[in-house]
């Protein structure tokens, strides 16, 4: 049996559209970081014994697409055995702050590994894709970029963990889980907005900004594209029909606190994903009040704090929030405000 922690990535550039639904390749390129403090564990161990698999840890809906990914993993590498899965993760899972991509990205580790299959970083990526395409990300640390490759795609780090010490938190509005998943949202926004095909142009364009502003840290280059490549975003899922509304109230409270900060001269930035959390960049000593700002915001549960963090990584025992998967969710260690 082995253990694997990963991270989970928020997009500064998203990936909010597939060129191929059933491999889940991305229309666009998308440019994520990977999260020091937001994580999953997934044991795995595998028996020929057994004549089913066991999902542990996850609601009923999480479990399917876990059961659906185990049955590509056998098929993909001609195994019978059954598995064991046991999943825990220490932040809310199921609103909009990205379990999937950290639950697959553990998963798709834990199973090479525990199957003994000689497979490099590139494969495992290839793999964790086929559970949510965001988890190709999160087979590595820092920052990372996924692309169109000719009918594929491609993923591949732009800089490690240590280059840029930004500060991500994540406003935490509401515990619901979200109504419509990000595969269905994107699907009805590339069949029905008549803004999807600016939204994946415009992408590319953002995609150099922020590249280039990682590689040279700055800030003010990489927050307003990932700020406005997320408004771009919603702008066009809003446009869909039926219209996809992600944002609650205390959403727009966060974004506008976020455009107050700026006007005082206190650099932050915002991103939101297909559910209602905020997750704001900023960097040294303003980061202390961004966080207090964020805390004070009518709405917010609390605040997340995250830095880049590492790829997933193998460990002997369960973290102590993962050490039985199947009690309730403890409070992330992350947790503040
Ligand atoms: C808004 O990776 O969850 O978080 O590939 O259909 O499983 P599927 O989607 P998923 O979508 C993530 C969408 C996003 C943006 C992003 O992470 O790039």
């Amino acid at each position: 049996m082995v253990w694997v922690v990963a991270n989970s990535n928020v997009a500064l550039v998203k990936y909010w559209g597939k060129a191929d639904e059933g491999a889940k390749h991305p229309a666009a390129p998308s440019l994520s970081v990977t999260l020091d403090s937001l994580s999953t564990a997934a044991s795995v161990e595998l028996s020929d014994d057994s004549k089913e698999d066991r999902i542990e840890g996850l609601p009923a809906p999480a479990g399917e697409k876990v059961q659906g990914f185990l049955n590509q993993f056998r098929s993909r590498f001609g195994i019978r055995a059954r598995a064991r899965v046991r999943l825990a993760s220490n932040f809310p899972v199921a609103a909009g702050l990205a379990s999937s991509a950290s639950t697959f990205a553990a998963l798709a580790k834990a199973l090479v590994v525990e199957a003994s299959l000689d497979l490099g970083d590139g494969d495992v990526a290839d793999l964790a894709r086929m559970g949510s395409g965001s988890a190709c990300r999160s087979v590595y640390g820092g920052f990372v970029e996924w692309r169109p490759d000719g009918a594929g795609s491609a993923v591949e780090p732009v800089a490690d963990k240590d280059h840029w010490r930004l500060r991500i938190l994540v406003a935490v509005t509401s515990e619901r889980p979200k109504a419509v998943g990000s595969s269905a949202g994107m699907r009805r926004t590339a069949e029905t907005s008549p803004y999807y095909s600016s939204w994946i142009e415009s992408g590319a364009v953002d995609l150099v900004e922020v590249r280039a502003g990682i590689r040279a840290r700055s800030l003010s280059r990489v927050g307003p594209a990932a700020e406005r490549n997320c408004m771009r975003m919603h702008a066009a899922a809003i446009a869909a029909v039926p219209s996809l509304l992600y944002w609650e109230p205390a959403t727009i409270a966060v974004m506008r606190r976020v455009w107050e900060l700026r006007e005082r001269g206190i650099e932050a930035y915002f991103s939101i994903d297909a559910g209602p959390q905020v997750k704001v960049f900023c960097e040294g000593e303003s980061a202390k009040t961004v966080e207090a700002a964020l805390a004070a915001t009518p709405g917010v549960l609390r605040v997340l704090s995250a830095e880049p963090g590492d790829a997933p990584r193998l460990v002997a025992h369960p973290p102590a929030w993962a050490a039985d998967a199947q009690a309730p969710q403890r409070p992330s260690r992350a947790a503040a405000s």
